[in-house]
């Protein structure tokens, strides 16, 4: 087969010395130094494990809504070798859910739950999301009041965005905590290039929130009520004569919310936070120009997405900007670089919350995220409420990432009262 075109002129080791000081805490505070040096290798760079790197955004968009590039499914899982981490417990759970599906199976899949976030069921789940974030800012107060000093990534970030999933799929409250616990550790199977510990980690989670949601469907069964759990089962009954079958496809649709919602939003909603609080005048600026607290959501998703990386793979030898790619090899989109790309957005680097912000942080084409209504509404009220209770806040110490690359984590972020 002809060689890549790319592939002479990729130095490998300047690709593996790039991701190995971007997992390291300065690179987490500061990937944009990072990303520059990547794009400046080309559009389509030769990942060192395997596959390619793409770091254009026009390549990035390209890909997410061409159908022939596919996503990595279970059947693709299965022919990387049972051996590799494509086939850990938690991969291949995840290889059964809706972003790991190929249409056609994918098509019926998603239309099988419609739109989530509709106008409507949206409207319903405001209320509860203002209630819980006053409590939250509640606790924020009190803690500051007392300290002088709190973190809020764990009070609030971390908080909202689990506590509404939980309360939408109607789980029981004592149950929250364990669900947000779980999913931190599920997600790492969903990481670059997670390590042994980790995947232990991951496996450990999901076959235990296997266990959570194959009983609550069970329970749903027997006892339907109005929860969207209840509705799925439904709806699945109508499409599947076998009732064993539907309860699996419902058991898949809930775990994959549970993971899905919190993890992306808990980073989104920090990181806003971190950015307006370090550009003052822009905050004060929404302050008076409330009717663009969106745009300024958009804006941080686009600086600074909660995930970096998405994957596919080609459904047949194909080119990628010149670059040769066989059949099931794997590109990375780097939308946390094609988010910076120049040739997209002028001034690429500066946080201004005044642009109209185009990104990819919610993919793109036939998998575009079903809970970015949700997502946005949580960032938007937190910030409404940030402008209208604590205006003067300030970080009094810098956010702790998580050693991560795809999926970004804001461990802590300390603030105190103005
Ligand atoms: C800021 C927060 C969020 C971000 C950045 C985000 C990002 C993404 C991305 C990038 C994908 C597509 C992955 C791919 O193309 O391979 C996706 C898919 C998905 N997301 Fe989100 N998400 C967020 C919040 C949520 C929430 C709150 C929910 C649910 C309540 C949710 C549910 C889903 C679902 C169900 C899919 C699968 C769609 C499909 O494959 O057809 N997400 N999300």
């Amino acid at each position: 087969m002809e060689p890549s075109l790319a592939a002479p002129l990729i130095d490998r080791r300047a690709v593996v010395t790039l991701f190995s000081r971007l997992r390291t805490a300065n690179g987490q505070s500061n990937p944009l130094p990072f990303y520059a040096d990547l794009r400046s290798m080309g559009s389509v760079v030769p990942a060192p494990w395997g596959g390619h790197l793409v770091n254009s955004f026009e390549l990035c968009n390209q890909v997410l809504r061409d159908r022939a590039w596919q996503v990595p499914d279970s059947a693709w899982r299965l022919r990387q070798g049972e051996k590799t981490r494509w086939n850990s417990i938690s991969s291949r759970e995840m290889g059964r859910t809706l972003p790991a599906l190929n249409p056609p199976h994918h098509t019926r899949v998603r239309q099988s739950i419609g739109n989530l976030f509709d106008r409507n069921s949206l409207e319903a789940t405001k209320d509860s999301v203002e209630r819980t974030t006053d409590r939250l800012f509640d606790r924020l107060a009190e803690e500051l009041r007392e300290n002088g000093e709190a973190d809020f990534s764990a009070l609030v970030s971390e908080e909202l965005p689990s506590l509404t999933i939980c309360e939408w799929l109607g789980l029981p409250i004592e149950d929250y905590a364990l669900m947000r616990d779980l999913t931190h550790h599920q997600v790492f199977a969903q990481e670059l290039l997670p390590s042994p510990s980790q995947l232990a980690l991951s496996d450990t989670a999901t076959l235990r929130l296997q266990e959570y949601f194959i009983d609550l469907v069970a329970k749903r069964r027997a006892e339907p009520g109005d929860d969207p759990i209840s509705t799925w089962l439904r709806t699945w009954d109508g499409i599947e004569s076998d009732p064993a079958k539907a309860d699996e496809a419902v058991y898949l649709l809930a775990l994959l919310v549970v993971l899905a919602a919190p993890e992306t939003t808990s980073t989104l909603i920090s990181t806003m936070v971190w950015l307006l609080l370090e550009h003052p005048l822009q905050l004060e600026w929404l302050r008076a120009h409330p009717q663009h607290l969106p745009d300024a959501v958009e804006e941080v998703l686009r600086y600074d997405s909660p995930n970096h990386i998405i994957s596919r793979v080609a459904g047949e030898d194909t080119t990628l900007g010149g670059v040769r790619v066989s059949k099931d090899q794997m590109v990375h989109l780097m939308i946390g670089a094609a988010n910076h790309d120049p040739a997209q957005h002028s001034e690429p680097d500066v946080f201004n919350i005044r642009r109209r912000a185009t990104h990819l942080s919610f993919s793109g084409g036939i998998h575009y995220c079903l809970g970015a209504p949700l997502a946005r509404l949580e960032a938007t009220t937190v910030l409404s409420t940030l402008l209208r209770r604590m205006p003067s806040l300030r970080i009094s110490s810098p956010p702790v990432w998580a050693p991560r690359v795809g999926f970004r984590r804001i461990a802590s972020l300390g603030v105190v009262a103005g």
